[in-house]
């Protein structure tokens, strides 16, 4: 357990429930691991009292916090100033606090991005994406690969009018890039072979439903680069599917851990150490 003391840079987590979360522990390794004088502690707050919790840590101690489940989209409301990404998507997970003043940004995105480069050594500008689902993990993602210049941005939803509003969103507030795939096997298939990387972004094949998948396995080509958020088996059976047919795999363990680096860049300056965040979380999801 770090030592708190009168210097120790306070992080917190805003949210409620806060049980589950991996990130006090993650954060806290790296920060003992770089011997950085922070500690991250969770904090769960209702929504009434957001505005006044929010305001008290802008006063304190704090470089900043996470906001989590149900609170992204309120906590808008309690900060001095918003990062253009966070704003066009709508959401911020992530503060700075500076002498006072708050700053929100939303690393979701960005965090899903840095794994999508290391794990396959692409870079994500100038390629085409086959995005399943459009929930508040898809609007961070397309949001950001919009803004790092996708060629393309397909999207694809079991609640079509979904998909279509976040297109129009892309499409008018960050470039006119994104376009609406109708839920039959013709149209996804025509889709996904255009594709460079397809990305789940449902909770479908999330633990304990395990068999299932996004779409169907046979529309999947040879080789293609394939991503889902699902980190619940570790391999979904898409991830399986798009391996047995020499994909290359994008596990949703990434998104989470480099979304917490981004943010711990923005917190402390240092670069964060991501291999043993790693080895946290693997852990703890035993
Ligand atoms: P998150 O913040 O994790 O993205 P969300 O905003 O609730 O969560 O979005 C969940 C996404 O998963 C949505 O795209 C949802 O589809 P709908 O818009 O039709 O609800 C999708 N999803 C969840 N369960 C699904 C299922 N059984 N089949 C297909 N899509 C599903």
């Amino acid at each position: 357990m770090a030592v708190v003391d009168v210097n120790t840079k306070l992080v917190g987590l805003l949210g409620n429930p806060l049980g589950h979360s991996f990130s006090p522990a993650m954060h806290n390794k790296a920060f003992e691991t770089l011997g950085l004088n922070y500690f991250y502690l969770p904090i769960e707050v209702t929504a009434e009292d957001l505005p006044a919790v929010a305001a008290g840590i802008a006063k304190m101690n704090f470089a900043g916090y996470n906001i989590t489940i149900p609170h992204k989209i309120r906590i808008m409301d309690c900060l001095d100033a918003i990062d253009p990404l966070a704003l066009a998507i709508g959401a911020v997970n992530t503060v700075i606090v500076e002498n006072g003043r708050t700053t929100g940004y939303n690393t979701d995105g960005e965090g899903f991005v840095q794994s999508l480069e290391t794990e396959t050594g692409i870079a994500v500008g100038g390629k085409c994406y086959l995005i399943i689902g459009a929930g508040g993990a898809a609007r961070a993602i397309a949001m950001t690969l919009a803004f790092k210049g996708a060629e393309k941005i397909f999207l694809c939803n079991r609640t079509e009018q979904k998909a279509h509003d976040l297109a129009a969103e892309i499409n008018t507030k960050v470039s006119p890039c994104s376009e609406v795939v109708a839920r039959e096997p013709a149209r996804i298939g025509a889709a996904v072979r255009q594709a460079d990387v397809l990305i789940n972004t449902t909770s479908v094949g999330m633990h304990p439903d395990e068999d299932r998948i996004p779409i169907d396995g046979d529309l999947i080509p040879n080789g293609l680069i394939v991503s889902d958020i699902v980190y619940n088996p570790a391999r979904t059976k898409l991830l399986q599917v798009a391996e047995a047919k020499n994909g290359r795999i994008v596990p949703g363990l990434g998104m989470l851990v480099y979304q917490g680096a981004e943010a711990f860049r923005k917190w402390t300056g240092a670069e964060p150490p991501v291999d043993v965040m790693f080895e946290v979380v693997r852990a703890l999801k035993g």
